[in-house]
């Protein structure tokens, strides 16, 4: 048998990138390719790209620069470019950079497999009718003992910034009775704790035993599952939360007692034009109602500053939303002009106006995200050991909020869910040490 052609990927942006590379590897897998970390030694490059602000986009054509390079000296190298910059601006990619040699939207990986045999340039960003995880090949990595699972895809909502609704189209929900199986699948190979994925995730509703599951009742039916731990699940948009996911919050032990909600903006008048449609006081609300559920429950969420037409006022209202919270994490990011969506045809606020805002919340949700892990000195936590940390006798994993735990345990084993106390916070993380050991 000939040498197995090596495969390098590169993935850009999103949790969901992570996941449909993980696939993509699979389906090539098929037609076998091996990954390797090393681009040099690549038969083929695949970047997975993001389109959801200019410099993610950015990114890929200053990778294909140097790949150019690479592919003077390996002339038979094969360069392919998925994810949602291939599904933007497919045809732009193979006009501007002839050393890309395949093109493939989010929605066909499954098609992956026959476009590397293809001769010459192929493109593929059609919105087939037919489901690619029915063609993906079932997963048969071994793997460590977190998984993300997409369960749903695309958005509806059209936020004015956004480009989502146009790269990864309507809202699809995969089918539950589907989902439930390779869940089952997963834990059986180990996994412990499978974060449910999907770009708005709690609009989820798909086919199952009775009728239309919820995510909420995906959420219940997943956490009977012997051998799993942990669910979690992102990202949520705050008008899909409904009685019987809060609900779940409060009484599914295995769901973790972090949430991801992003809101953008605390202006109602920005939030509006945003298309948001739900005020800040809207917002709060929730917010009180799944504290109620969980009362120590961890919020994150994203924010974007100099939204067009955002004043001084707005901003302040965003950080007063941001105090009314406190936050356990929060991504911030500059607006950037999305050609294409609604709010890209408006003035933009003055890149100086914006930058200055930009530091101003992010050092406000960073002192925020300090105290939340400073909260936790002191306290008993449980961790999932992911991997063995750099120094000796040392393992590292998540705690049920989602902080990185670093905890010395000479005995400890990946895969293990160890209670822990917790001994110091350090920028990013926390250090623990075992509780009877
Ligand atoms: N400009 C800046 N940030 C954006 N986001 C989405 N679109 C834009 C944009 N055009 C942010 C939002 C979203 C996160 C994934 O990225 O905050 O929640
Ligand atoms: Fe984009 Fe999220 Fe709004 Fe959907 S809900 S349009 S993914 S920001």
């Amino acid at each position: 048998m000939s040498d197995p052609k090596k495969l390098f990927v590169k993935t850009y942006g999103c949790q969901m990138n992570v996941y449909d590379s993980e696939r993509m590897v699979e389906a090539l897998g098929t037609k076998g390719y091996v990954t390797t970390d090393v681009i040099e030694d690549a038969d083929m490059v695949l970047l997975n790209t993001c389109h959801i602000r200019e410099k993610a986009s950015e990114k890929l054509y200053s990778d294909l620069g140097r790949l150019r390079k690479l592919k003077l000296a390996r002339p038979d190298l094969k360069v392919g470019v998925a994810g949602c910059v291939a599904q933007a601006e497919g045809a732009e990619i193979l006009r501007r950079a002839p050393v890309v040699d395949l093109v493939v939207g989010p929605q066909s990986y499954h098609r992956l497999p026959e476009m590397v045999e293809a001769k010459g340039r192929v493109i593929d960003t059609e919105f087939p009718a037919e489901d690619k995880f029915d063609h993906l090949p079932e997963r048969r990595a071994m793997r460590g003992p977190t998984a993300f699972l997409t369960v749903q895809e695309g958005c509806d909502k059209f936020c004015a910034f956004c480009v989502v609704p146009y790269t990864r189209g309507a809202e699809v929900s995969r089918p539950a009775d589907r989902l439930m199986v390779e869940a089952r699948d997963l834990v059986a190979r180990g996994v412990r704790d499978i974060t449910l994925l999907g770009q708005n995730v709690n609009a989820y509703h798909g086919a199952g035993a009775g009728g239309d599951w919820t995510l909420a009742r995906l959420i219940r039916e997943m956490a009977e599952i012997e051998g799993l731990a942990r669910i979690r699940y992102t990202t949520s948009h705050p008008n899909d939360m409904d009685d019987d996911l809060i609900a779940a919050h409060g009484d599914v032990p295995a769901l973790m007692p972090y949430l991801h909600l992003p809101v953008q903006s605390g202006s109602d008048r920005i939030l509006k034009a945003m298309n948001r449609k739900h005020t800040a006081a809207a917002y709060l609300r929730l917010i009180e109602r799944i504290r109620t559920a969980r009362p120590d429950i961890l919020f994150s969420s994203d924010f974007i500053v100099g939204f067009p037409g955002e004043t001084d006022g707005d901003f302040r209202a965003t950080l007063d939303l941001i105090r009314e919270v406190r936050f356990g994490a929060a991504y911030s990011f500059k607006y950037s002009a999305r050609p294409g969506t609604p709010a890209a045809e408006k003035a933009p606020v003055e890149t100086a106006v914006a930058d200055a805002r930009l530091q101003e919340v992010q050092a406000l949700v960073t002192a925020q995200q300090r105290a939340a892990q400073d909260a936790m000195v002191g306290r008993e936590v449980t961790v999932l050991y992911e991997k063995a940390g750099r120094l000796a006798g040392q393992m590292v994993g998540k705690s049920d909020h989602l902080h990185a735990v670093h905890v010395t345990d000479p005995t400890g084993r990946i895969g293990e869910l160890v209670r822990v106390r917790v001994t110091s916070a350090v920028t990013n993380s926390l250090a623990a040490v075992p509780v009877g050991r």
